[in-house]
């Protein structure tokens, strides 16, 4: 099978790296990847916005399967173009893809399924935003309705900094994303990552993670796009699955196929687990970066069969298999990230402290006069397989100190939640 991979991040390498493995693959081709992805993939100089180019590079190259996977080509519709040229695609239609690009489109799918999630209000001027946010008081929480990198959400603990949130997402911050604004309770509770594999009718879950998003140890300081996770997430036992399934993904699917945009691709379900059960904070309409990385060194089965089952319509027919072991992913960043980071520096040693379990998947690196070097936020996400999220831990970060990089820094602390509690068990 020949397959284009669409993409350049740690996501896209996680995935380059398992769908390399597959006995069905012939040719794995990525555009534009990164040099990570260039160790398993031919990577193709193709601009992915231009549709129409990456439909006749398909065509040339007899592509059997286009996989997706940033959220981008998705809402800009990709899958859509692809397939109208007769390409299969893994990865949701335009229409499917506005459960991620637009959070007020999947609140009104809520309310009208009757999916547990914070309650809300939409608003698409800033006065009328501002009276509901002074009735309601802190805490609460303020999130332009489109895309915005993972930026466009403010959890405001006082109501001075909710009205600067409101001020920001009108001023043109976030672009066209912040024309309308969605207000929403606050929840709490500890969250978690579900995902779904998804043909349109059958959602088969896909392995559960944790992530961790603000850039300092601690959880403290901006968000960011993720600075690490581990899977499984343990706040995720069986009984908090089947709940999620048939509260929240089920009607969910159900829903898009009523409103004739069936979902298939990945369904991620971003969660707080309240006292009163799962609540949808989000979804995400593709894999989640770096929540990717662990799922795919757990995976036991040929992902390639996997994703080829999705686009057929045979989920039903599918079960996925997970080794035992937990895995655990620590993102390297450049410095100045999740601001502007410093582009350039040489990254030395990968080589050394890759092997034994260990994983080093590529986000934004680039090769400049032969060298590695840094070519982005969010550069390296080194990644580890242990018998416990401890062990995992341990095996990343001292991978991680072997890697000769001093512009690039790291959290210290990730999977501190699932650590304690299995020191506390122990
Ligand atoms: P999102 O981009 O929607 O995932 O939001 C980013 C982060 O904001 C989430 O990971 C949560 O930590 C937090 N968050 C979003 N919505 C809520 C909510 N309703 N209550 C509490 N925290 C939230
Ligand atoms: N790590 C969160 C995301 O991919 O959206």
């Amino acid at each position: 099978m020949r397959v284009l991979l669409i993409g350049s991040g740690g996501r896209e390498h996680a995935l380059a790296w398992k769908i390399a493995a597959s006995p069905v693959l012939t040719k794995l081709y990525a555009a534009p990847g990164n040099p990570g992805i260039g160790r398993d993939a031919e990577l193709v100089k193709l601009d992915i916005a231009d549709h129409a180019a990456v439909a006749a590079f398909c065509a040339e190259k007899k592509i059997d399967l286009v996989v997706v996977g940033p959220e981008g080509p998705l809402v800009a519709g990709i899958a859509d173009d692809l397939r109208a040229a007769g390409i299969r695609v893994f990865g949701p239609s335009r229409a499917a893809a506005r459960l991620e690009g637009s959070k007020g489109f999947t609140k009104d799918l809520c309310a009208k399924y009757d999916i547990p999630t914070a309650a809300y209000g939409r608003f698409g001027d800033l006065a009328s935003a501002r009276v509901h946010v002074q009735n309601m008081g802190a805490p609460i929480v303020i999130k332009a309705d489109g895309l915005a990198a993972g930026k466009g959400v403010t959890v405001a603990m006082t109501l001075p900094e909710a009205l600067a949130a409101l001020d920001a997402c009108f001023d043109g911050s976030f672009g066209q994303a912040g024309a309308e604004v969605v207000v929403e309770e606050f929840l709490v509770g500890e969250e978690a990552s579900f995902f779904c594999l998804c043909d349109g009718v059958t959602a088969l879950p896909f392995g559960t993670a944790q992530d961790h998003k603000r850039v300092g140890d601690g959880d403290t300081g901006p968000n960011t796009g993720g600075m690490g996770a581990y899977s499984p997430a343990p706040v995720m036992t069986q009984v908090m699955i089947d709940r999620t399934m048939r509260e929240i993904v089920e009607p969910t699917m159900r829903g898009m196929a009523e409103t004739g945009a069936p979902f298939s691709g990945v369904l991620f379900a971003g969660l707080i687990i309240t006292d009163k059960g799962p609540q949808l904070i989000e979804y995400n309409t593709r894999f989640g970066d770096p929540e990717c990385q662990v799922l795919m060194m757990r995976l036991k089965d040929d992902l390639l069969v996997l994703l080829n089952a999705s686009v057929d319509g045979q989920l039903a027919h599918t079960s996925v298999r997970w080794r035992d072991e937990a895995a655990l992913t620590v993102v390297m960043a450049a410095r100045g990230y999740p601001g502007t980071p410093e582009k350039g520096s040489v990254i030395r040693g990968l080589e050394e402290a890759a092997g034994d379990g260990v994983e080093i998947f590529h986000a934004g690196t680039a090769i400049n006069s032969g060298a590695l070097v840094a070519n982005g936020g969010r550069v390296l996400n080194v990644t580890a397989l242990g018998r416990t999220v401890g062990e995992a831990q341990k095996k990343a970060y001292a991978a991680l100190d072997r890697i000769d990089w001093p512009q690039g820094f790291c959290r210290r602390d990730i999977g501190w939640q699932a650590v304690a509690r299995e020191q506390a068990g122990a």
